[in-house]
């Protein structure tokens, strides 16, 4: 078995009969949700929103019942991959580019679980870059922007070509190598027009599973 595999398979002990759970996306996560879909065959019944079209996909063909994130009230636990965790639970998401529906998904949690492997468990965020949802007729101002910054914007390319988030959107990764105020940082990016959404995930979750060599360590918030 694989860290990966370790931490996104135990994630799948938090998920009951009768709960919304929130499926992330990425390659962690995938654990989680075919261990879920293989409850859900021995009879757990759950229903669950995605955080994106390639996760909806998956979940579907498991046999996961999907509902739309407008047709329910909350959602009981949503469980997600990170790119980078700091040691006071802030993260670093979107290297796979869903970062605004994970942010969505996450804000209507109850509760938010992360599986990573040890090696995203960091003292300071940035090494990772931090990904910005752009709308693309802005992204030159906001890619000048963010170069006055010093904070070496790249347009995000998929195959040779611009790559569009499941909203159709742009994203520019902010190539910081570290990054001082985690606080500042989010408030600026909240405050940017023309910005949608942003990586940094702050004070969003509350229990990190991370595997190293199989094991598992968790921490709560
Ligand atoms: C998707 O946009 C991301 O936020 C993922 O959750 C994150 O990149 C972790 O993905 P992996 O588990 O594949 O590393």
């Amino acid at each position: 078995m694989n860290d990966k595999k370790a931490a996104g398979e135990k994630a799948a002990e938090y998920v009951k009969d009768g709960m919304v759970i929130g499926l992330g996306t990425g390659s962690t996560v995938y654990y989680t949700i075919c261990k879920i879909g293989s409850m859900v065959r021995d009879g757990l019944k759950i229903k669950a929103v995605s955080t994106s079209q390639a996760t909806n996909d998956i979940a579907v063909k498991l046999g996961i019942p999907m509902v739309d994130l407008n047709c329910i009230d909350y959602i009981d636990i949503t469980i997600d991959g990170a790119d980078e965790v700091d040691t006071s639970l802030n993260g670093i998401k979107g290297g796979g580019g869903a970062l605004l529906l994970e942010k969505i998904v996450a804000t209507y949690s109850k509760y938010n679980i992360w599986v990573i492997d040890s090696n995203k468990y960091v003292s300071k965020l940035g090494r990772f870059p931090v990904p910005v949802e752009v709308i693309p007729n802005s992204y030159m101002h906001l890619s000048r922007l963010f170069e006055k910054n010093d904070m070496n914007p790249i347009l995000r390319m998929k195959n040779g070509e611009v790559f569009t988030t499941d909203s159709g959107n742009y994203i520019l990764d902010l190539n910081m190598k570290y990054i001082e105020k985690v606080h500042e940082l989010n408030s600026w990016l909240n405050n940017i027009t023309g910005v949608v959404e942003h990586g940094l995930f702050i004070n969003i979750v509350d229990k990190v599973i991370i595997a190293k060599n199989e094991e598992i360590n968790i921490l709560t918030r």
